[in-house]
This record gives structure tokens, sequence and C-alpha cells, in this order.
């Protein structure tokens, strides 16, 4: 059984849609199961939220999706310690990923300098689910939202997207065809989740 599980893809890729589903068949299958997201709704996840819309400096959105999620750990690390399963709508990646492409001219290794600012700081995943999709197919799944953010363009989504394929490379990544069906993904994503770990 898998107990801190995050989601990942990008925007459009149905992260949402599919955690918020197999929240409730774990629930449903007697699993006490937190549903979570990032950013997060705290003081500092507000303030993340306002670097996304104002297209405020790179370094300082890295800061903050950063000191978001250590403070968003301290919870994380409770729910776990009351024995329940989290499920988290985006984390490290979505850093590592987004932040990285922003900052692509700006240093000369980012994923190396975003590492290194997380690593120690936050909580190592048992699984990350990697949602792939072509851009311009998520795209078009989230034309209909009435503001579009500033990193919802198909240019920066297909460095976001080519990042992701890069960094999701190990043992904890499962990365999914995420054009299935909703019904599919769901199932996939319970069954890797509840499944027995194999003893050596
Ligand atoms: P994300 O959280 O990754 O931004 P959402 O879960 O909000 O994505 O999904 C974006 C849109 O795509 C929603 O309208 C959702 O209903 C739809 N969607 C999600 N998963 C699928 C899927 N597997 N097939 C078709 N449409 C999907
Ligand atoms: P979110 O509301 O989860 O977007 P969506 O539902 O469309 O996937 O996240 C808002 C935006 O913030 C999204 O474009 C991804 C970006 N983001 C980062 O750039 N870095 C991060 O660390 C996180 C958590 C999100």
């Amino acid at each position: 059984m898998k107990r801190f599980v995050t989601f990942e893809g990008i925007d459009g890729s149905g992260k949402s849609t599919i955690s918020k589903l197999v929240s409730e068949r774990l629930r449903s299958a007697g699993h006490d199961t937190i549903w979570t997201y990032e950013p997060t709704d705290s003081t500092i996840g507000k303030f993340v939220q306002e670097c996304i819309r104002s297209q405020t400096d790179p370094f300082i959105t890295s800061f903050t999706f950063i000191a978001d999620r250590i403070q968003h750990c301290k919870h994380i690390q409770q729910w776990l310690d009351n024995g329940k399963i989290v499920l988290c709508d985006r984390y490290a990646e979505s850093t590592y990923a987004y932040q990285a492409a922003q900052l692509e001219s700006e240093l000369e290794d980012p994923l190396k300098w975003l590492r290194e600012l997380s690593e120690g700081r936050i909580l190592l995943p048992d699984r990350t689910f990697l949602f792939v999709i072509e851009p311009k197919i998520a795209l078009a799944r989230i034309q209909h939202r009435t503001e579009l953010i500033p990193f919802e363009r198909v240019a920066f989504l297909e460095k976001v997207h080519k990042n992701y394929l890069k960094i999701s490379k190990g043992k904890r990544f499962l990365k999914l065809d995420a054009t299935q069906s909703i019904d599919q993904l769901v199932q996939l994503c319970y069954d890797d989740i509840v499944q027995e770990t194999k003893k050596k």
C-alpha cells in the first residue's frame, strides 16, 4: 500500500479529476484518505497565486512555491503519522518542471538549483504519477476556463512537458497516457496504490 502519492502533469492533463476520483474510491474501500493540492490555500499559497497572476520574477516565484511546499509538508507529515493516505495534486516535480522552464535563461542548471533548495526540507512521495499528454490536447481541454493563467500557453507548456519527461525517471514514477478514459486512469492509479509492495 502506498501512503504518500503525488499527481503531476501539465495544465489540463487531468490530475485534479483523476486524483479526486481515486480518493473517493479509496474512501469507499475504507481507507482513511486526504486529498490535498499545491499551490495550497495557505497565506503563502495565496501569495504564490498572486506571483503567477502578476508574472513576478521567477526567482521569487520559485522561492514561494518551495516555501508553500515546506509548510504543506508539516501537515502532510501529521496526516501520515495519523495513518492516513495522502494524495497530492501537484508537488515538487511541478516546481522542477515549471520553474526550471521559467529559469532556463537565468541559470546554467535551474533544475539542480531548485532541487538543492528543496532536498532535505520536503517529504519524498512513495509514488508519483505523471499524466503524459501533448500540450495542444491538454490546452484544448481547458479552453472553457474563464481565465487562462500566463503558464497556460502552448510554447511554455511544451518546455514544461519536456522537463517532466526528463525528470520523471526512477522507480518512484509511473508515467500514464493521459488520453485514456477517466475510468481507466482511475483504475490504474487505484490498483497501483493499493497493491502490496513486493518483498525481496
Ligand atoms: P488538471 O488538474 O491536470 O489541470 P483537470 O482534471 O482539471 O486537469 O481536467 C481538465 C479537463 O479535462 C476537465 O474538463 C476534465 O473533465 C477533462 N478530463 C480530465 N481527464 C480526462 C480524460 N482522461 N479524458 C477526457 N477528458 C478528461
Ligand atoms: P494548478 O491550479 O494546479 O493548475 P492546473 O489545475 O491547471 O493544473 O496550478 C496553478 C499553476 O501553477 C499551474 O500552471 C502550474 C503552476 N505551478 C508551478 O509553476 N510550480 C509549482 O510548484 C506548482 C505547485 C504549480
